[in-house]
């Protein structure tokens, strides 16, 4: 009898090893490191947040360690949720706060059960409005932004041949947010450059920073001011101009009467784009939430293990897309 085994048994048995000693190795890695990372966003509901959450799960799968993913929609939610990360032995955590105003709170929080803390979108402040510079943050270029949204405002103002007396440029405008000041103004500034009238500006507040909220806001500037024939629009995101653009439509201004330039580029921009006929939403800033996701967990994912401290202020950019173009600029942008 042949007691020898076969190649088929030998490559079994090969196989076998393998897989025990990859396990092995697994193991080690898991019980040395078993690194856990927070994602704390102010709006989960928001389709940047989401992109940004899923750009995060990203890098967990890739550098194996656990996303901790916490909607914190106001002050209470959020002082809970650091809690339980500590309590689920997270080592530190990436967060978007309700009101950036929190930001000694956060710090203190954070610092009492040891976590590691950066700062995305929206840079924390403290008590006197100064942005905390010592929590590592990732934000877009804000003003710089706004002058795209601008730019591209006033170009398709004058490709439409607009007599710019007939137009109004509504700002819905949140100017408690540093990062959304900062859009808005560079958005006028650009416009300002351009010889359009500042007396033509309305502003429109939103109370909170949700399409319902612009849509609010955008109804009663409209109601106040309703000499223009034509409207720019932009504010702080998508969201912010898609309210304006639907408050429009109700007074019977649609995409002939409306130009909306929002900033973000996510499901909010791309459903409007993926309509069979353009509405007032006519472009975005399309803007990162890869970089924004990503690169902030994998950021904190070295800072834990190799300690490596994140660059503390980067800013992000943009590219414009409209309908026409957006396939293109999404791929430019790897998003
Ligand atoms: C803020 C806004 C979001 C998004 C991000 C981008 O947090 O609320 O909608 O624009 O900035 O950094």
């Amino acid at each position: 009898m042949n007691t020898s085994p076969t190649n088929q048994q030998r490559r079994t048995a090969l196989r076998m090893i393998a897989a025990a000693g990859l396990a092995g190795t697994l193991g080690r890695a898991g019980a040395a490191d078993a690194v856990k990372i927070g994602f704390l966003v102010k709006q989960a509901e928001e389709p940047w947040f989401q992109d940004e959450w899923r750009f995060a799960d990203q890098a967990a799968h890739e550098y194996g360690f656990t996303l901790v993913k916490i909607g914190i929609p106001n002050g209470e939610k959020m002082l809970s949720a650091i809690d339980n990360l500590a309590a689920q032995k997270v080592q530190g955590f990436v967060i978007c706060a309700p009101d950036v105003k929190l930001g000694r709170a956060v710090e203190r929080a954070a610092g009492r059960q040891g976590l590691k803390v950066m700062s995305v979108d929206d840079q924390l402040v403290d008590g006197a409005g100064k942005p905390i510079a010592t929590i590592p943050h990732m934000g877009i270029s804000a003003y710089e932004i706004g002058k795209q949204v601008g730019n591209a405002l006033v170009a398709e103002m004058k490709t439409r041949g607009w007599h710019q007396n007939d137009v109004g440029a509504l700002r819905v405008a949140y100017d408690q947010l540093p990062t959304a000041h900062e859009r808005t103004q560079g958005a006028l500034d650009a416009l300002k450059a351009a010889g359009f009238p500042m007396a033509n500006v309305v502003d429109a507040p939103q109370a909170k920073t949700d399409t319902e909220s612009a849509f609010n806001a955008a109804n009663i500037a409209f109601t106040k001011q309703g000499g223009f024939k034509h409207w720019l629009v932009f504010g702080m995101n998508d969201e912010a101009v898609l309210g304006a653009v639907r408050a429009a439509e109700g007074r019977g201004m649609g995409a002939d009467a409306v130009v909306g330039v929002g900033i973000g580029g996510s499901k909010t921009a791309q459903n409007e784009f993926a309509k069979p006929a353009a509405t007032g939403f006519y472009g975005s800033v399309l803007i990162s939430p890869k970089r924004h996701g990503y690169e902030t967990a994998v950021d904190m994912y070295k800072w834990i293990t190799q300690n490596q401290v994140p660059a503390m202020l980067t800013l992000t950019s943009g590219m414009l897309m409209t309908k026409a173009n957006q396939a293109d600029v999404r791929a430019k942008m790897g998003v």
